[in-house]
């Protein structure tokens, strides 16, 4: 069976290829991301496997069917880049891969927030060029700080254990409630409440219409002043210009990206060359007190050889006409 990539990356044909020596499906591998003028690249393919800056937006998926793709197979969590209706209505299936490494995501989580309590990234410069002077590099100790996680599914999860074994106390904000949770000690608030009491603030829920925005102007102005807003989750849940003009006020003390909501203009390619058009993204660049990374959060050994082994397992189901348990 013919699988046609899209967005490949050095990393992605060699961790698929390995996989796929014992499933024996032909993998194509192009560079480009899929939108509507590459939707036209995929020739005698039933399989597209994409990832979460590809658009399968419903005018890029009537393509994709006009050329046969039945389907559409994410080598991610996240799948707010396709329009599940559209592909309903024409026919194609969409599978992806819930859980990988939710340890990856937790973990880039926590780096995050110890790089910018600590200031490791311009701690590393200074150090480089033989300055060893401390001023301005006071950080906190985590022991005894009020952390609040938005979405406690698989990634907030690990990140609570692991801020646990630090000694902070653990707030979240979900829309079910999980009593393995509670018992652990994690305490469930409002989101108005969570805003209210955290330190610190990480975002581990989908996008969806709800999440959109999540982080905006209003509920910046509920957190503590100087409280520290992460996201690992998706671009969109921040509202970029509000956090900006709340980095500017010192209303938002610290601000750790993986995640930005124009991200697939700019993530996964080298622009090191380049001038770099999004000003906002820019802007955010110029504050020391912002640590931005690009979408890497998933990005171990351990992730990528379950992503390869699931996306497989999804496309084999296909092939076989069962179902893998992972479709949307
Ligand atoms: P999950 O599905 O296990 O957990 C998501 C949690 O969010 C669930 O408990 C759900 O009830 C909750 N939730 C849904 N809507 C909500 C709302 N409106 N308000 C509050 N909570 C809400 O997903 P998982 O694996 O923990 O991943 C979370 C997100 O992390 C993914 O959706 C994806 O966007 C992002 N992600 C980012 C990666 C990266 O490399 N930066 C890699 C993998 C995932």
């Amino acid at each position: 069976m013919n699988v046609t990539f899209f967005s490949t990356k050095p990393y992605d044909s060699t961790f698929f290829e390995q996989t796929n020596a014992g499933f024996g499906f032909n993998l194509r591998f192009l560079k480009v991301p899929l939108d509507e003028t590459t939707a036209e690249l995929v020739t005698d393919s039933p399989v597209v496997c994409l990832f979460v800056n590809d658009q399968a937006n419903a005018a890029v998926i009537r393509k994709l069917a006009s050329q046969g793709v039945q389907l559409i197979a994410l080598r991610c969590a996240g799948f707010n880049n396709v329009d599940l209706e559209a592909a309903r209505q024409c026919g194609i299936r969409v599978v992806r891969v819930p859980a990988y490494s939710p340890y990856s995501v937790a973990e880039h989580t926590l780096a995050l927030i110890l790089a910018l309590n600590r200031k490791t990234h311009r701690a590393y410069n200074r150090v480089k060029e033989g300055n060893f002077a401390l001023d301005g590099l006071m950080g906190f100790d985590m022991f005894g700080r009020t952390v609040g996680l938005v979405g406690l599914g698989k990634i907030g999860k690990v990140t609570a254990q692991i801020l646990k074994g630090f000694g902070c106390h653990l707030l979240a904000f979900d829309l079910v409630e999980d009593e393995e949770a509670r018992q652990i000690g994690i305490e469930y608030v409002s989101l108005v409440e969570l805003l209210n009491r955290s330190d610190i603030i990480s975002l581990h829920c989908p996008l969806t219409p709800q999440t959109y925005h999540l982080i905006n102007q209003d509920t910046l102005k509920l957190m503590k002043k100087g409280a520290m807003l992460i996201n690992t989750g998706r671009g969109a849940l921040i509202d970029t210009q509000a956090v900006i003009e709340s980095l500017k006020s010192g209303q938002l003390g610290y601000l750790g990206l993986d995640v930005y909501e124009e991200e697939s203009h700019l993530f996964f390619e080298d622009l090191s060359d380049t001038i770099i058009q999004d000003d906002i993204f820019m802007r955010l660049l110029t504050f020391p007190n912002v640590l931005i990374t690009g979408h890497q959060a998933f990005f171990t050994r351990n992730a990528l050889t379950s992503i390869a082994q699931t996306t497989c397992q999804n496309i084999q189901a296909f092939s076989e006409g069962t179902v893998s348990g992972n479709e949307l």
